[in-house]
């Protein structure tokens, strides 16, 4: 392949740009050319293409959002959203395309594959619910910016021995809440994998504070409900205070983490690698700290595996 194409898609992860200067860096040393396609799927069907160079990426692998800026198409679900597309990949030569996304996006790399696109899937969603990988890119630094947090809520929580329920993002995956809730000490996690009436989380937090544990952190998945609503069941069903706190679009921001820009760059080099060896229709993942490839269907299909170990083991650090 001579000239291949990069796009960042869906929500932006920290870590994107490490990833598209893996896949740039990787192109040009096997002799490619490589062109950035801007906000995603919607820049591609409008023709947003542009060569990428060293200058452009340089400097950028410590920060976060996407140089490439991202976008969710609607327009690209349509057979006639996808055939512009491929005519605009046609246009500029790109014979190969990266995409770096999340399951939304991988589905697009599947129509492309369908009509003879060359495509490759690296996983990039903070929310870390792609089951056929142990970690999406970002996922690592959302959890350290939730932790964070999780600490400064805390202070002044104690100082009015007040219990914080805490919401985090991460759709219908429960992750980004499990791993912060452990890094924090969490009082209770709760995720929409392990479901808990809120009458039973209510009465652990009366229990708490009959014991003389004031202060609680509760912290709640987005995909198990609202931290306002949780508040107002236990303001009701309680003598218990509570002040809820939505952490919204700062665990998505800020620098990623080593741990993000190393395996993004892990993933983007071996993207391009497939890419050269006419090995397309994958995502790349890791699994225990190798990284390995399987078909785009596959990795779609897989549901996200929850750490039930990791949850109970919360539960029993929650105890005392
Ligand atoms: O998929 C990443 C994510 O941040 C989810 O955790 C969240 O539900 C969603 O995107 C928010 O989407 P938007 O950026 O469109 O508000």
């Amino acid at each position: 392949m001579k000239r291949i194409g990069v796009l960042t898609s869906g929500g932006d992860t920290p870590g994107m740009n490490s990833a598209i200067r893996a896949v740039l860096k990787t192109g040009i040393a096997m002799g490619m050319q490589v062109m950035g396609v801007y906000h995603g799927y919607k820049g591609l069907i409008e023709g947003r293409v542009d060569y990428l160079s060293h200058e452009k990426v340089e400097n950028k692998m410590h920060k976060g959002g996407t140089i490439l800026r991202t976008a969710r198409s609607e327009v690209f679900k349509t057979e006639e959203g996808i055939n512009k597309a491929i005519s605009v990949l046609r246009a500029y030569g790109i014979e190969g395309l990266i995409v770096i996304g999340g399951d939304g996006s991988f589905r697009g790399c599947m129509e492309l594959v369908k009509r003879g696109v060359p495509t490759i899937g690296i996983p990039g969603t903070i929310d870390n619910d792609m089951g056929y990988t142990d970690f999406t890119i970002g996922f690592d630094t959302a959890v350290n910016n939730v932790m964070n947090e999780i600490y400064k809520i805390r202070d002044t929580m104690r100082a009015h021995d007040r219990v914080g329920v805490i919401e985090v993002m991460g759709r219908n995956c429960g992750d980004i809440a499990l791993w912060a809730g452990v890094g924090g000490a969490a009082d209770l996690i709760l995720v929409p994998e392990r479901p808990m009436s809120w009458e039973d989380a209510a009465n652990r937090l009366a229990q708490n504070k009959l014991r003389g544990k004031y202060t609680s952190i509760v912290m709640i998945a987005e995909g198990a409900g609202k931290a306002e609503d949780f508040a107002e069941y236990v303001r009701q069903h309680t003598d218990v205070e509570i002040k809820a706190t939505v952490l919204g679009y700062i665990q998505r921001g800020g620098n990623p983490s080593a741990f993000d820009r190393v395996l993004a760059s892990r993933l983007g080099q071996r993207a391009v690698e497939l890419l050269a060896e006419n090995d397309y229709g994958k995502a790349v993942g890791i699994r225990r700290n190798k990284i390995y490839e399987v078909p785009l269907d596959e990795a779609v299909g897989m549901r996200d595996r929850f750490d039930n170990k990791l949850y109970d083991l919360n539960t029993v650090m929650a105890q005392f």
